[in-house]
């Protein structure tokens, strides 16, 4: 039995038999419309979600299975104390599949090693998010024809951001990808990060304004500031509006440049940049929902 915790938990090879699938999907969804008949997917969300949570069930719905689960950890038995470890252990006589987000760094983890059936990580806390960046990997790979040779900004909050941990770590293992990480000097990469480009030889440079690279970019990933990660109110109030990518920024970017964002968009995106043909982060959720279909079916092996 087959677990996602982290993008890396797959081969090169076996993401792209995945992406080929969803491709797959998105031509010819009504070949799986009944492919998880009488499956269940629980959504066990510890931490607020709109796009991951009804991006799972949707992606289920579309498979011909059916969905159980709770979006808010007051309504579970967590508010009881009980551990996730016995959770899952209770949600494995229920459901066939489970994706879990959690505030807790490692608990969909300390979930898998307990359960009876498929875990996948749907977030946990400012570590990991998987499943953002199959969708994002799915986006770059459909619009861009390619997942190597190209320049990546990255900008915004990349201390707490998860998604851009997920990506960071899937790309380095494409060819000829370079990074340019932006952001202020408080929400830099995490540590582990930098080093593990370095020691694989990667080019990668960080800076702190995006006016200053944006002619570079072949694509440009903007994040929100993740408040909820904040220790204190005052940080979050100083950094919200660091970055806010509008036309003027976008003049000054290459024309095949594509903007993507995991969601949800607070600032850091003007409104004005929506219908810029490059603007493509609306798209990336409907990526969302074929790629999670091509994991539900892969996992459960049914693909
Ligand atoms: C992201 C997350 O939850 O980490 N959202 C999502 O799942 N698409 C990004 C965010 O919350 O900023």
């Amino acid at each position: 039995m087959r677990h996602l915790m982290n993008p890396m938990d797959f081969s090169v090879e076996e993401l792209d038999k995945l992406f080929d699938l969803a491709a797959d999907i998105e031509k010819n969804p009504e070949k799986y419309a009944h492919k998880c008949a009488g499956k269940k997917l629980a959504t066990c969300f510890y931490e607020p979600s709109t796009r991951t949570r009804l991006s799972f069930e949707t992606a289920m719905l579309n498979l011909g299975g059916s969905v159980i689960g709770f979006s808010d950890a007051g309504s579970s038995s967590a508010s009881k104390g009980e551990s996730v470890s016995d959770t899952i252990r209770v949600i494995s006589c229920f459901a066939d599949i489970c994706a879990m987000r959690h505030p807790k760094e490692g608990a969909p983890m300390v979930a898998a090693s307990r359960s009876g059936i498929p875990v996948i990580n749907a977030g946990d806390g400012g570590h990991q998010h998987p499943t953002q960046t199959l969708t994002d990997l799915l986006t770059i790979r459909s619009l861009k024809g390619r997942l190597n040779n190209f320049t990546i900004g990255l900008c915004g909050d990349l201390k707490f951001g998860r998604t851009v941990h997920s990506l960071v770590d899937a790309l380095s293992r494409y060819e000829n990808v370079k990074f340019v990480f932006i952001s202020p000097e408080e929400l830099r990469i995490p540590g582990y990060l930098r080093e593990m480009l370095w020691d694989k030889a990667i080019t990668f440079k960080e800076v702190i304004r995006l006016e200053d690279v944006m002619d570079e970019l072949d694509l440009l990933y903007m994040t929100r500031v993740q408040r909820e990660r904040f220790f204190n109110e005052e940080d979050y109030v100083r950094l919200k509006d660091f970055y806010i990518l509008n036309k003027a920024k976008m003049d000054l970017a290459k024309e095949d440049m594509l903007v993507l964002h995991p969601l949800p968009r607070v600032n850091e995106i003007s409104v004005e940049v929506d219908d810029d043909p490059r603007a493509v982060y609306f798209k990336q959720v409907q990526y969302g929902v074929y790629v999670r279909m091509a994991l539900i079916l892969t996992l459960l092996e049914l693909a």
